[in-house]
């Protein structure tokens, strides 16, 4: 199964980046330009670019956008900028570790060159170091996908929320990996995916991709999760996730912890898909997690349409922690972490497989 090409760089150091602007999507497929580090920001910020793994690319790239206009200037200032551009994209959004932890490998790398090299070459360095970690993403999709895959049985209704697809990844996605690659191996899924409130990842992105991959999706209101398990309809749920704690609570998109409930009640599994740059070891529980607020708008004046009275007070949280005890396992690159505990989790991720 092929890719969709969600973000890509175009040339060479003064090359730009180019994404799939996710707003429009499923009405129109339009790629945007982006050629300074303020354009990438916006469109982390705005969620053009969105999912944890492709939001860490394009911070990553993001970086090499903001150094561009120092290249040729002495080393003082290429660091003073790099510090500053950095700063900056790690204001977009706080919830998803994978954008820091990009960041992290984009300063080690400029680092490691200071003192020996030219700002041209650091920022060649820099360059190189993006499309690693873009290329390590395509890498870790598939090895996701092959290690969740025996978990799906052919003939099985799969339940997902929001997008963990190939929109998310430089790939094929993460829980959406899951099921692709079961369908690979000849296993008939049908998707049930949520509508995903407020911002519907759900519906505009997920059923975008599974239809476009001829894979039978039929999509529901948030609120009827419940009452599909009841039904009988699906026998296992996957999401993706924005940051896992050391413990194994995981952050994922607002409305993935009801979802989580809604299994447990009904004993069906409940897994969470991603690579291991989306954990943060460094974090206890998922109590530390910052979870994003959005604009209150998203709620109330989702697409254009005013849904709720003028004035009115709202909560718009846009992710929630499901604690581990309701997660029957977590896919990473490196296997399936069963159960999910602070111990498994390190024996599987500190491990050399
Ligand atoms: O607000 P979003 O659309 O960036 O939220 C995305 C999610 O919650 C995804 O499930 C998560 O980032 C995993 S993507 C592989």
């Amino acid at each position: 199964m092929t890719a969709i090409e969600t973000i890509r760089w175009v040339g060479d150091l003064e090359g730009r980046l180019e994404l799939i602007d996710q707003t429009l999507l499923p009405t129109e497929f339009r790629m945007i330009e982006c050629r300074d580090v303020g354009t990438v920001h916006e469109a982390i910020k705005t969620l053009r670019v969105r999912g944890a793994p492709a939001i860490g690319i394009a911070a990553a790239y993001g970086v090499c956008l903001g150094v561009q206009p120092l290249v040729n200037g002495d080393e003082g200032r290429f660091f003073a900028r790099l510090e500053e551009v950095v700063g900056h994209l790690a204001g977009s959004r706080p919830t998803a570790v994978n954008l820091f932890w990009a960041l992290e490998r984009m300063k080690r790398a400029a680092a490691a060159c200071r003192g020996r090299k030219s700002p041209r070459e650091i920022a060649g360095a820099l360059l190189a170091e993006a499309i690693a970690i873009h290329e390590e993403d395509r890498r870790i999709c598939r090895a996701i996908g092959r290690q969740g895959a025996e978990l799906l049985s052919d003939g099985q209704g799969v339940l997902t929320h929001c997008n963990a697809g190939g929109l998310a990844t430089a790939d094929y996605g993460t829980a959406l990996a899951v099921v692709f690659a079961a369908v690979e191996r000849g296993k008939r899924i049908h998707v049930y995916a949520d509508e995903t409130r407020p911002l519907l990842q759900g519906a505009r992105l997920t059923t975008w991709e599974l239809q476009q991959r001829g894979i039978p999706v039929t999509l529901i209101c948030d609120s009827m999760a419940a009452q599909v398990m009841r039904e009988g309809r699906v026998q296992a749920t996957i999401t993706g996730a924005d940051r896992i704690a050391a413990n194994g609570d995981t952050a994922n998109k607002i409305g993935t912890y009801g979802v989580a409930l809604a299994a447990a009640a009904h004993k069906i599994p409940f897994y969470i898909a991603a690579p291991q740059s989306s954990f943060d070891l460094a974090l206890p529980t998922g109590e530390g997690i910052p979870i994003e607020q959005r604009d209150p708008r998203e709620i109330t004046h989702g697409f254009g349409c005013q849904t709720a009275p003028n004035g009115i007070d709202v909560y718009n949280p846009a992710f929630d922690v499901t604690p581990a005890g309701l997660i029957t396992a977590l896919i990473c690159e490196k296997g399936v972490i069963r159960p999910v505990s602070k111990e498994r989790i390190a024996e599987v991720l500190l491990s050399d497989r």
